[in-house]
Order: structure tokens, then sequence, then C-alpha cells
């Protein structure tokens, strides 16, 4: 039996239910609300622990960070760890023996991986990516597949916050000369960003942060997106991209790759921002036109442009970035007032940890709660956690093929029991109920198990206590 998964979190928000006293309430009210905050600062969430597996054993790849190892084996989970990848000849030899693994983006969790961890009950990609998952096969087997998609917004913001500043100040020109030893000192074509306009595309979780921060400098923002979304602080959303366009001194974009967004910016764009604008990409490669982006750049049309990611980008460090790779690559290089760096918009240690957290965070509740909230291939499934106070409970976690009559096999199953709470959704071949069930005794338990786990449209069943 493995130790206490704890969810922290939880029991805070939980605890953190407050009510003020009016003394003109009435008293049945008051008592009422005074009852309901005794109740709340009272409650404590009973640990659950799955009750069949004997010591979880967990695999973490590609040097997870200690934290996340220590909280682990804290958790009472079996760690083993290495910094280096695993070849899928090398995971076909050990996965049979985890219950979960951990990786970051070189790891590749393929079919016949999947095939081969028989015991394997979810996988954290530490990273945000998950490509490197063969998600549906993973999912048809049962297992949740997390990662940390938007741990790393805020870094991109203040990446991009320091080349509005950078390349209105001409900044990298300035200091390859000096490098070079050339003392050039000028204001000429060098502004303030302050009560310029900045035009976000894209106002998701990067785009919104970004223009908190361009507002703390003095800049107007404007923004374009798909969606009509409730603007943050003095921020106002245009009707179209053009309209941005036209309007901002710089354009910054932060959307996904879609069939819509690839080369959302190219010549006919280009021509409708104002002349002596400049253009920011931390989002996706495709999005742009570099061609046309070169064009505008050596007419003078655009002062500058800082360019995170690319449509092809090496595959690793110390890697060439050149015409073999993309075949403007040299060109852009030696264009004046261009910021190239290496994909690295979310790169931060502050990131790195934030994933770390968040995706330790999700396998825990999943082994110990059952929760898929936040999982990328599975149906999101949660129930409020149980208190101490609520008695012998059990959970039952039952991933199955979402198909006809499930729920009837399985309520007939539980239907000699209280069944507390239940939910269930499905997402497309998978289906995922989670319920707990009062007063079930050992033996009830062993006959509910093999009851619900020979029906025939079983993936997983497991049971927490
Ligand atoms: N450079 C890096 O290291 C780095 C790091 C993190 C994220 N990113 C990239 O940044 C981009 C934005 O990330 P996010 O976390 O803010 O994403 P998000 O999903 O939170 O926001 C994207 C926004 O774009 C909007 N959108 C979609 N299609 C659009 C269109 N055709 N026109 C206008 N708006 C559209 C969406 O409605 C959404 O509001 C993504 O492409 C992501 O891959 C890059």
């Amino acid at each position: 039996m493995t130790a206490p998964v704890s969810i922290p979190s939880t029991t805070q928000s939980v605890n953190a239910v407050s009510v003020s006293h009016s003394p003109k309430s009435s008293s049945l009210l008051h008592d009422r609300l005074a009852q309901r905050h005794d109740t709340a600062s009272d409650f404590q969430p009973k640990v659950l622990h799955p009750i069949e597996n004997d010591g979880l054993k967990l695999l973490l790849l590609e040097n997870i960070s200690q934290e996340a190892v220590k909280a682990f084996r804290a958790e009472g989970f079996d760690v083993d760890h290495s910094t280096k990848s695993m070849s899928e000849n090398e995971l076909l030899e050990k996965i049979g023996q985890y219950h979960a693994i951990g990786i970051r983006s070189k790891t590749k969790i393929t079919a016949r991986v999947i095939k081969a961890a028989t015991k394997l009950l979810v996988i954290g990609c530490f990273c945000i990516g998950t490509n490197q998952v063969d998600l549906n096969t993973a999912a048809r087997a049962g297992i949740p597949v997390f990662n940390s998609p938007f741990s790393n917004s805020r870094s991109v913001a203040e990446l991009v916050m320091s080349e509005l500043v950078a390349l209105s100040r001409q900044l990298f020109e300035r200091t390859y000369e000096l490098r070079t030893g050339l003392w050039n000192k000028q204001s000429k074509g060098c502004w303030e960003i302050r009560g310029k306009t900045l035009g976000i595309v894209g106002y998701g979780h990067i785009g919104s942060q970004l223009s908190v921060l361009a507002e703390a400098f003095g800049m107007r923002v404007l923004f374009h997106d798909i969606l009509n979304i409730m603007p943050l602080g003095s921020a106002r959303q245009v009707e179209s991209l053009d309209a941005l366009l036209s309007q901002a001194d710089f354009v910054t974009l932060h959307v996904p790759e879609t069939p819509e967004t690839i080369q959302m910016i190219s010549t006919p764009q280009l021509k409708l921002m104002k002349r002596g604008a400049y253009l920011i990409n931390n989002a996706r490669g495709k999005v742009l036109d570099i061609p046309a982006v070169i064009q505008a750049l050596q007419s003078g049309h655009l002062a500058g442009t800082a360019i995170d990611v690319f449509p092809v980008e090496p595959g690793s460090n110390g890697s060439p970035f050149d015409d073999q790779l993309n075949p403007w690559a040299a060109t852009l290089r030696n264009i004046p007032n261009v910021i190239l760096t290496p994909h690295i918009g979310g790169s931060t240690e502050e990131a790195q940890r934030m994933i770390g957290e968040e995706v330790s965070q999700a396998l825990s509740r999943y082994l110990g709660y059952g929760s898929t909230l936040g999982a990328v291939n599975f149906p999101e499934v949660d129930l409020r956690v149980i208190s101490t106070e609520e008695g012998d409970r059990v959970r039952l976690c039952h991933v199955h093929r979402n198909q006809p009559g499930v729920l009837k096999q399985v309520n007939e199953a539980l239907s000699p029991y209280n069944v507390e709470k239940q939910f269930s959704d499905s997402k497309g071949d998978i289906a995922y109920l989670m319920a707990d069930i009062a007063d079930v005794s050992r033996q009830d338990f062993n006959n509910l198990k093999d009851r619900i786990s020979s029906t025939d449209a079983n993936i997983i069943t497991r049971f927490l206590a």
C-alpha cells in the first residue's frame, strides 16, 4: 500500500470559505451562516489510497527536476530517475514494471511501448507539447496523458516586452557594433515605446499577459482575436486583423498554428502595416511568410523584426541555422535591426519549475484521487474530495469503451450500495466514470471489483479508499 497522496490546494480552497457577519442579519440566517463557517473550517479531506497497487512505481526520465522526485518520494512512490531519455527498445524492456512515467520531449511513447506497459496508469509530459506520445493508443489503453501547456505564458510575454524596447532602440545593432570595436552613438530612428500602439494578434494566455505589461509601459493596446474577449485594462478589441495592422506601431503574433493562421502575415498584410512599424513573432514558425518579411525589411517598410520561431528548426543545440534548413536564413541573418532567437520564448527557470509542479500534481491527483482534469487525450472527470467525516467511502474509477449499456451494467453492480456521487464523461472512443460509494465491506469490494472489471467495455477499473 502506498503512502498518502496529498492535494494541498483543494484543502486550502475549501478552508478558504469565509462568511462576514452583519449585526442586523436575522439570527436564523446568522446562525445558518455561522454553522456553514464552522463546518467549512472543520473540513478535512480524506487522503485516498489505491486499494490494490502495493507500492506505485514511477519512472522519471530526461532529468525531470529533483523537486518533483522528492515530492513523489514524499508521497510514497518508488521513484526511478534518469537524466537521459530512453530508446524504444530500452522502454520495451523496462516499462512493464511501472505504474507512471514522466518524460520530456525526447522520449517517444509509441504504440509498442504502450502495449508493453501492462501496469501503466498515467503518462506525464513535463513540457508543453505531447507529440512524442501516441495519444490515441494511450487513451484506448486507459492511460491519460498530462502536460503543462500554459506554464510559460509569462516568460513569452516578458520576452516580447524586451523585444519592443530592443527593436525601437536598435539595441542589437549598437551592441553588435560596439562588440566589433565601433562607437556609434545616435538617436535617429530610436524611439520610446511609451505612447506607441501595440497590436496583439491572438489575445489568449500570452497575448493578454502582454497587454497588461505593455500598458504599464504606457503603450496603447489594440488586439484582434477570432473570439470576443473581455479586454484587460484599457486594451481595445478591433473588428479585424486589417484594422489592427493599419493602426499599430508594433504588431506581435500570439496565435496557434491552424489552417487559418498559416502565413497569416504575408505581402498583402505587410502592406497594410504603417511604414516604419515593427513586427514580432514568438508564436509558431509558419504564421509568418518570412521571404515577404525580408522584402518589407529591405525596402524599409518595416523598421525591424524579432523572430523566435521558424518553419523548420534545428533538432539540437550546436546545429547550424543556415540556408539548407530555411533557404532565406543567410539573407535574414544579415539584415540590420533583426532579432533572431532560437525558440527561447518560454525557456526560463520559472517556466521549468511551474511545468514540474503542474505535471507532478496532475499525476498525483490522478493516481490518488482519480481526477483527469487537464488530461489531453481523456474525458475530464473529477469528484470533490471526500471528507474524513464521511465514513467508509470507496471511490470507483472506471475507464471503459464508450458504448451503449455500460452505465446500466455498472449501476446494476452498484445498486445494493449508496452511491454518494457519480460523474462520467466521454471523449471519442473512451469514457470515464467516477463514483463514491458508501459502506462497502472488504468482501463486497472484491465482488464489486470482479463484476465491474468483467463488463465487456472495461478497460481499467481502480478503487481508491
Ligand atoms: N516561443 C515560444 O517559446 C512559445 C512558448 C509558448 C507558446 N508559444 C506559442 O504562442 C502561441 C500562443 O500561445 P497561447 O498560450 O497564448 O495560446 P492560447 O490558446 O491561450 O491563445 C491563442 C489565442 O489565439 C486566438 N486565435 C486563434 N486563431 C486566431 C486567428 N485566426 N486570428 C486571431 N486570433 C486567433 C485564440 O482565440 C486564442 O485567444 C501558440 O502558437 C504557442 O504555440 C510559443
